[in-house]
């Protein structure tokens, strides 16, 4: 079975689907704890059900998935777990890089290259660059990264390139924010129950509708998916407005 072929029907279709989702892949080890296994076991059925949520993205119709797989807190963690979840990445990019761009996914990185094992830099420059022209579905994997730093350097930039103070908008932040050119996300799911946004898209995520689930990442599937989509239909994004103000506009 390929990536994208799905051994379950088809959802029903929504009357809305968000352009643009973002995970928090959040509750591995918990998942491996139930089980009496290792951590790292957590993380690689983690890895496991991403297949399945990219598939169920492509029949969604999602155009943009942001994937939280790697934190800039995350280096706290453990050498081997750390090691391990650097691993993981790179055999996921070894493995699934025919497929995914055969089915036009366009892979992307955000967060920063530093302290990234050269080796996994490599596989990471290997898969944007050989899928950088495809269309189907943006994959950007949030490894290493962190909102305050993505903040930092862009501020970095702005002012490297002598932008004057006075042309610095929240359009022009947002254009160098490593998402420059994507929307931002208007869903963010977490996984696992936890209620925080642990330096996530802080920028980007200033209007999203959020969805948290006390089910742990690696028994996030299609249908669960597929829920937090419902979800996001009955939601009303009201940015500042008022109900009426909204119908109005929405006639
Ligand atoms: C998410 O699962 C994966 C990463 C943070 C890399 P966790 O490893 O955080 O799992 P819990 O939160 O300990 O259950
Ligand atoms: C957030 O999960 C980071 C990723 C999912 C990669 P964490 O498990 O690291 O978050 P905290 O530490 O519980 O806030
Ligand atoms: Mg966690």
């Amino acid at each position: 079975m390929t990536l994208m072929q799905s051994e379950e029907k088809a959802p029903a279709k929504l009357a809305k689907v968000p352009q643009h989702v973002a995970i928090i892949m959040d509750g591995n080890g918990r998942w491996a704890k139930q089980r009496g296994l290792p951590r790292t076991e957590g993380h690689r059925h983690g890895v496991e059900n991403l297949r399945r949520v990219l598939r169920a993205c492509v029949q969604e119709g999602v155009k943009v998935l942001t994937i939280y797989a790697f934190s800039t807190e995350n280096w706290a963690r453990p050498r081997y777990e750390v090691d391990a979840l650097m691993r993981l990445l790179e055999v996921f990019l070894g493995r699934e890089l025919d497929e995914l761009d055969k089915e036009g996914v366009q892979i992307r990185h955000i967060g920063e290259t530093s302290g990234v094992p050269p080796r996994l830099q490599k596989k990471i420059n290997d898969a944007t660059t050989r899928t950088r022209h495809n269309d189907s579905l943006i994959l950007n994997v949030a490894f290493n990264y962190g909102g305050r730093k993505e903040i930092v350097e862009a501020v970095k930039h702005i002012i490297r390139e002598g932008i004057p103070a006075d042309n610095v908008t929240e359009e022009l932040i947002s254009r160098y924010m490593y998402t420059g050119d994507l929307p931002d996300p208007d869903l963010i799911i977490r996984t696992s129950g936890e209620l925080r946004v642990s330096n996530f898209l802080i920028w980007q995520g200033s209007y999203s509708e959020y969805y948290v689930t006390p089910t742990l990442w690696p028994d996030f599937d299609q249908n669960e998916f597929h829920k937090a989509l419902e979800t996001y239909v009955l939601r009303k994004r009201r940015f500042g407005m008022t109900d009426e103000q909204l119908e109005a506009e929405q006639k």
